[in-house]
């Protein structure tokens, strides 16, 4: 049960795939604070085929980042080869995961993502195609179903497993979920009894002690994070911490989110430029890293209204020195 591509740290931690938020800025910062491997956003398969530049653009990462995983959706197993093809020739990542769970409408419409689940016979298609179109490891990342009556991720998965994907994640929700309702994990559970290779745990993984849990109640090779990551690159550092038997960390304070914020943005104006669209786009990543500290409401509506990097420095500067002058007057 070994991952096909190395892994820093048994049983590695994943950074999740999420489009708009799993970018390189955010997978290079969680790296650094534990996190084992990281998944792209996913990407069309059929723009990857096409050469579209904006999906190409997406694809690229710094060796930092390594282990890295490209992932890719589509309901075309031609389609999904070609680009499996072009990843792997152009930007040869550690792994080409395939997505089987994205819910969002316009995917699902063209059986993409999630919309696979309705037709196990395109699921091992789509797998097989990939398997054969490139060198690398293929892994998967499937949902529990599409409902409650097709809700069966055991066969989901031996399905995946026979058409030669390496590893698997569980998302243990089916489509119609959504991201409501408790992840299933006694369905991890039954997935990592029923496969030889590694299974990895998703699924309301939203503390450092919640990766133990899932450890011990499913026996999972790995444990992905998704929204739990959220401002919050700390938790990996926390839960690795709690694997390797020491106490968490302390919580940061606000000083230190508010450096990793702006690192984390200077890094992100880097990459995409350092214009207000930028800049408006991370505005939910700086309310995220508000999230606890005192005053965190008065400073989310502050930050949802910048513009520029240095409108958030002036934000974070008259928010520690009124701190510090508050402590100096108790
Ligand atoms: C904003 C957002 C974007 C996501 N994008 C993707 C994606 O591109 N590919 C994918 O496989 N899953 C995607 N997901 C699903 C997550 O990877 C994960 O399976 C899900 O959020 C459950 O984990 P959690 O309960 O820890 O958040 C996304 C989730 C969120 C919240």
């Amino acid at each position: 049960m070994t991952f096909p591509y190395a892994v820093p740290h048994d049983p590695p931690l994943f950074l999740a795939p999420m489009a708009g938020v799993s970018e390189a800025p955010f997978r290079r910062l969680c790296r650094r604070f534990g996190a084992d491997v990281v998944v792209s956003e996913f990407l069309s398969s059929e723009g990857l085929r096409r050469g579209n530049e904006r999906t190409l653009e997406m694809a690229a990462f710094a060796p930092e980042e390594r282990p890295i995983g490209i992932q890719l959706f589509g309901s075309d197993p031609a389609a999904m080869a070609e680009g499996a093809a072009v990843v792997t020739e152009v930007f040869a990542p550690d792994f080409v995961d395939i997505n089987f769970g994205c819910p969002v409408k316009k995917v699902v419409k063209r059986n993409g993502g999630s919309g696979c689940l309705k037709d196990l016979g395109l699921v091992a298609a789509i797998t097989r195609a990939v398997v054969d179109a490139t060198r690398l490891p293929v892994t998967v990342k499937i949902r529990s179903g599409w409902d409650e009556t097709l809700r069966d991720p055991v066969s989901i998965a031996c399905t995946c497993e026979d058409a030669g994907a390496t590893a698997l994640t569980l998302h243990a929700r089916t489509r119609a979920q959504l991201y409501s309702g408790r992840a299933r994990w006694d369905e991890i559970a039954a997935v990592v009894r029923a496969l030889r290779i590694p299974v990895v745990g998703n699924g309301d993984v939203e503390t450092a002690e919640d990766v133990l849990r899932m450890r011990e109640e499913t026996g999972c090779a790995g444990v992905m994070i998704a929204r739990g990551s959220f401002g919050n690159p700390w938790i990996f550092a926390a839960a690795r911490a709690l694997l390797d038997g020491f106490p968490a960390p302390a919580v940061p304070g606000a000083a230190e989110r508010f450096a990793v914020a702006l690192d984390h943005a200077r890094l992100t104006l880097a990459l995409e430029g350092d214009t207000p669209k930028t800049v408006i786009e991370f505005r939910k990543h700086l309310g995220w890293y508000m999230r606890g500290l005192p005053g965190a409401a008065a400073l989310r509506d502050r930050l949802h209204h910048v513009n520029t990097l240095a409108e958030v420095e002036a934000i974070f500067a008259r928010h520690l020195e009124s701190g510090a002058a508050l402590a100096a007057a108790s």
